[in-house]
């Protein structure tokens, strides 16, 4: 694997966050950068502070790109703006989210059958904004035909990336990606393509990497949650066993002392849990361990089940894609 090869550690709305993104940069690492899940509705008077709190102050040890998910051109030009005066330099605009009641306010995946709205939008935030701006995108929302007037539109404006997950909005996250898409939109692409979408283990990114030659830029999701050490095994880098176990632990423990400061049991677990329902495809005996953390109601039960966890051999390959495939049934 060249050293070109850049990781972006992909969004997760209610996981990814400000401790998570922490604790996997102190403990775990292999990825060169961490997308924030996205920020909305922050209006166009000024940025309420509370709205930033995932992203102030920046850490600069583990280097974060803020996302927006709104479509007023004034908004993202406000957000932008504050982001900039904080360091930031780069507005990751989501054109990606499929939820329906997202969608259907022409939102996320929403804007993508309406080119000409994007079109206005595009030109408006460029002639305001300082900060730089890249767009995570799908083939459409209905159809992957409705990429044939997006990406015209795309390509006439300075992005600094677009990262393409090859599905439909209406796809939400079943079937399989489109590789074929990707490796057709990339050519088509002014813009450096990131490639994001079912990378659930080493052995399909690099089935990946012999589909997109020359692809250097890759976003890894799901795989990473469920496998934290994805990004440094792509980067063969990858840890002794023993010394991943105490790294995993620590993780685990930096992502603990956190949620205590939640208030209540049940939201610190229920983060806990949204965590697991990733992460227990990191141990061969995965169904077992689902089962138990799921099942844990108070802390004492939930300690019980991740030193269950963690006394489980680590999943092979094979056992990663089917926890993967499990994750969208
Ligand atoms: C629970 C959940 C939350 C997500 N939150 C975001 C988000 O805030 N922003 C975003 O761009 N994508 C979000 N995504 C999409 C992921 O970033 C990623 O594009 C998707 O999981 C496909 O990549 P993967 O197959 O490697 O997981 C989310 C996905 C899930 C399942």
């Amino acid at each position: 694997m060249g050293t070109a090869t850049t990781l972006s550690m992909a969004p997760f709305r209610g996981i990814t966050t400000r401790a998570f993104r922490n604790a996997f940069t102190t403990h775990i690492g292999g990825c060169d950068l961490l997308y924030a899940p996205f920020i909305s509705g922050t209006g166009t008077k000024r940025v309420h502070p509370d709205k930033l709190i995932d992203l102030l102050p920046r850490n600069e040890e583990a280097p974060v790109v803020p996302q927006v998910l709104s479509n007023s051109a004034e908004e993202i030009i406000l957000l932008g703006n504050a982001l900039y005066d904080h360091g930031y330099t780069i507005l990751n605009w989501n054109l990606g989210c499929p939820f329906s009641r997202i969608a259907r306010k022409k939102k996320g995946s929403g804007i993508l059958p309406y080119p000409e709205l994007l079109d206005r939008l595009l030109d408006k935030i460029f002639s305001e904004t300082r900060i730089g701006i890249s767009i995570k995108t799908r083939l459409g929302y209905h159809s992957p035909e409705e990429i044939w007037k997006i990406w015209p539109v795309l390509n006439r404006y300075p992005l600094q990336e677009v990262i393409l997950h090859p599905r439909t909005g209406k796809q939400l996250y079943k079937g399989q990606a489109d590789p074929e898409a990707f490796a057709r939109w990339r050519d088509e692409s002014r813009h450096p393509l990131v490639y994001n979408g079912d990378i659930a283990n080493v052995t399909v990114f690099r089935n990946f990497c012999n589909l997109f030659p020359g692809q250097t830029q890759w976003m890894p999701g799901r795989g990473i949650l469920t496998d934290p050490f994805l990004a440094l095994s792509i980067k063969n880098a990858l840890p002794g066993e023993e010394t991943r176990r105490e790294r995993l632990i620590n993780f685990h423990q930096a992502l603990q002392e956190y949620v205590a400061s939640i208030p209540g049991d049940a939201r610190q677990l229920g983060w806990m849990k949204a965590i697991w329902h990733y992460l227990a495809g990191s141990f061969a005996n995965s169904t077992e361990v689902s089962r138990r953390i799921k099942r844990s109601r108070n802390p004492e039960a939930y300690q019980a089940a991740v030193d269950f966890a963690f006394q489980q051999p680590f999943s092979g390959e094979e056992e990663k894609a089917q926890h993967f495939r499990s994750l969208t049934r």
